[in-house]
């Protein structure tokens, strides 16, 4: 493990922003690489096999130029497809994100969660898996959202992003008769690392008060426990981010605190 230790964190674009600004909390010695496939999103429209062709051997090539100590797939739509391919391909370990069905079903008092994520990650068959595995007697609807990432984007970056076109997607998530149905959804997972980007318009736009259960923190926690006890050293190189667009950087401003204060290179 160098010194300090380089994490890469991987998205289709600016929602592993989400999962990094744990990471960064838990981990203020690393030193961060982003990479924003934004040349290629949104992955949620992409097939299975088009996104494995696409991010094997993108992340080799970010291996070799950056050499990190850990990686992170910060995406909901690539991790339920591609972390088998990665670990047979590369050494170096890696952490996934995928939808955190155990601990929402853990935890729904009604017995009724939703999964929103991609379209690409509510068909997918491990996201079926999961279910099976991990419902305990709970109802789970999966909702397939093919816009909310984009929305998400769009409000980071500074767009206006109308609140009905946020509530369209969101209300397969809410099944039931009104906020005193004993039978209502009250937990609802974010299964798009986009989609906490818009957490305080979600919670505003719900029909009901829900949980919103958001995998980031465990995954902060995760990447901490690999990277084993954390040096005296703070991290000097600062951190950098990458679009694969290469598009030039215009949002320095709000990118700044998914970094922990640090503007990115
Ligand atoms: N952020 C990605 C995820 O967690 C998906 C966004 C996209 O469609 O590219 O699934």
């Amino acid at each position: 493990m160098s010194t300090p230790p380089t994490i890469l964190v991987f998205d289709s674009g600016l929602g592993g922003l989400t999962v990094l600004r744990e990471i960064v909390r838990t981990r203020p010695d690393a030193h961060y690489v982003y990479v924003a496939d934004d040349a290629f999103f949104p992955y949620g429209h992409h097939g299975e096999d088009e996104i494995v062709a696409r991010v094997v051997p993108l992340i080799g090539e970010l291996i070799e130029a950056h050499a990190p100590d850990l990686v992170v797939i910060a995406c909901n739509t690539a991790s339920t497809i591609v972390m088998a391919d990665l670990r047979d391909a590369y050494s170096v370990p890696f952490v996934g994100t995928v939808p955190a069905i155990k601990p929402a079903c853990a935890s729904s008092k009604t017995r009724r969660v939703s999964v929103l994520g991609t379209r690409g990650t509510v068909k997918r068959e491990y996201t079926r898996k999961l279910i099976s595995d991990f419902a305990q007697g709970c109802e789970v609807t999966l909702v397939g959202s093919g816009e909310l990432a984009s929305l998400a984007e769009a409000a980071l970056s500074g767009q206006a992003v109308r609140d009905e076109d946020i509530a369209t997607e969101l209300a397969p998530c809410f099944v039931g008769n009104g906020p005193a149905d004993p039978g209502r959804t009250d937990t609802v997972v974010l299964a798009c690392t986009h989609y906490p980007l818009l957490l305080d318009r979600l919670t505003k736009l719900a029909p009901w008060p829900v949980d919103w259960i958001d995998p980031a923190p465990a995954i902060a926690r995760r990447v901490s426990d690999l990277l084993g006890a954390p040096g005296t050293e703070s991290d000097t190189a600062g951190a950098e981010m990458i679009f694969t667009s290469k598009r030039p950087h215009t949002l320095s401003a709000a990118l700044t605190p998914f970094f922990g204060g640090r503007v990115p290179a």
